[in-house]
């Protein structure tokens, strides 16, 4: 979807002479995120770009020159809490007219026309492919003008920016494998807010994954909407691209980072039941260093339902997909999402959601209720006729199955020895140390002489539905 960019080339040019010429200069850049992982990953590469214009990032609002909101659309609540933060800003803005306030990410195409020009609430809007593009952006607004960029790119990944690390704890980090998504679920926004699928040059990712183990980080996410599709130098129909080069997969992606090195833990996100290969899995299990961990999400049990979801499998086709974890990587963890009060969905239906969560055993879900979104195929082909009351009972009878269910999931494994790396000091009690082990379950253990970054065996002692607690076990 190919939308405006109110720019020329010769300004463009004229930005990245400031580009240079700001280095030494120390702005305050405050950067706020919301939704999926990909958007955290994508505010460290802007950062990385305006830190080539002599920002800095600031963790306090207050004493920032510029502020960016880092949106997201995938449901109506995620659009509404930025809205209500933004008119926070815009009451900071009164104070120091000099403020720059500007959305990027999701809400950034859909929204620019109400938010710039109806309500006034922002000076730039930029969506997520035009990030290279703020530092004229933000020159622009200096001149007193608006700023738009929301031009989705067919290319653009960013291989080139290596990105700051804003997390705390520099033990773990995101990478981003590819941008986009052309799956086209019913209900899903995406493929509108960040365009086509596209996949970043495996070198640059490799090369991306050794500066950080170089940094001291022990983990990396791959991050993808559709990891399993990644596809380097061929295309979808499975012509190569140019044949002087290699062709790689996602199980190859994953071969080539779990041999950047043995104590750099990998993880990825998010797997589709329709692509995920019996590939993808013996990599997960000839790697120790590749996380026993897979989120797949499956929306709804139902196979009519995931008809109108557009989702491309059935519930069988689904159960087959775990039958083949269970039977390739049997050690591994598995998580999904679910949507209830989908259109149509009857009660019956919505049974087959809880019916398939009891029978997989998920050790964790995301769920949500329903949230129609503009443009979708959902939004233009059914009513959206599900009350709300009902869609958030359904919500709560699939909430409350997974406590039960991630309460089974932690109860089994009290009395065994998991290996953790620890991400932090825990945020109950300083003497205590928190971090994850391979199915990505947190664990917390007295701290000893323990620090963040280090591998422990910890003996898992007792849980609750969403920790386990154990002690550090010396070899
Ligand atoms: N309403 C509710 N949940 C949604 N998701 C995506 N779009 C919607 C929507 N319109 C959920 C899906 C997806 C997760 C990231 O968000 O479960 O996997
Ligand atoms: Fe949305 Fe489906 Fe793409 Fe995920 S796979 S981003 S749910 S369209």
């Amino acid at each position: 979807m190919e939308t405006e960019v109110q720019k020329t080339i010769d300004e463009s040019k004229q930005g990245e002479a400031t580009m240079v010429a700001g280095k030494s200069g120390a702005k305050k850049l405050y950067l706020e995120s919301y939704g999926c992982q990909m958007n955290f990953a994508d505010s460290e590469i802007v950062a990385s770009i305006l830190s080539e214009t002599g920002f800095s990032t600031t963790k306090n609002s207050a004493e920032a020159d510029v502020i960016f909101m880092n949106t997201c659309s995938i449901r109506e609540n995620a659009e509404t809490r930025v809205r209500n933060k933004l008119s926070q800003f815009n009451k900071q803005k009164k104070r120091n007219p000099k403020l720059v306030i500007g959305i990027l990410g999701c809400m950034a195409e859909r929204l620019k026309k109400d938010l710039l020009e109806e309500e006034k609430l922002v000076d730039i809007v930029a969506g997520p492919d035009s990030y290279r593009d703020l530092p004229n952006l933000i020159e622009e607004v200096s001149g007193g003008q608006k700023a738009v960029n929301v031009l989705l790119s067919r290319e653009e990944t960013y291989a080139d920016v290596s990105p700051v690390r804003l997390g705390e704890g520099g033990v773990t980090a995101f990478i981003s494998i590819m941008r986009g998504c052309d799956n086209m679920c019913s209900f899903c926004v995406v493929p509108f807010t960040r365009g086509r699928e596209r996949s970043r040059d495996p070198q640059s990712i490799v090369e991306e994954a050794k500066q950080l183990v170089e940094a001291g980080y022990k983990e990396v996410t791959l991050l993808g909407q559709n990891v399993d599709s990644y596809r380097w130098n061929i295309t979808k129909k499975g012509e190569i691209i140019d044949p002087e080069k290699e062709v790689v997969s996602f199980a190859q992606l994953m071969e080539k980072v779990a041999q950047v090195s043995p104590e750099l833990r990998i993880r990825f996100s998010t797997s589709h039941p329709k692509d995920m290969t019996d590939d993808v899995l013996h990599v997960i299990k000839k790697y120790e260093n590749i996380c026993n961990y897979i989120h797949l999400p499956v929306q709804s049990g139902n196979s009519d339902v995931l008809k109108r979801m557009n989702r491309g499998y059935t519930r069988e086709w689904y159960l087959e997909r775990i039958a083949a974890i269970r039977r390739i990587v049997p050690e591994a963890a598995i998580s999904t999402d679910i949507i209830t009060g989908f259109c149509g969905e009857t009660e019956e239906e919505h049974q087959d959601t809880v019916s398939l969560m009891k029978e997989v055993g998920y050790d964790f879900s995301y769920m949500f209720f329903y949230s129609e979104r503009p443009k979708t195929l959902a939004q233009r082909k059914f009513e959206d006729d599900i009350p709300e009351d009902i869609k958030k009972k359904r919500l709560n009878e699939v909430q409350a199955l997974q406590s039960e269910l991630s309460y089974k999931a932690n109860e089994k494994v009290v009395g065994e020895t998991h290996k953790v790396l620890v991400e932090g000091t825990s945020k109950r009690s300083e003497d205590d140390l928190y971090g994850r082990n391979s199915q990505n379950m947190t664990v917390i253990f007295p701290k000893e002489h323990y620090k963040p970054g280090d591998y422990v065996q910890v003996k898992i002692e007792g849980f609750t539905s969403a920790t386990l607690r154990g002690v550090a076990i010396t070899e």
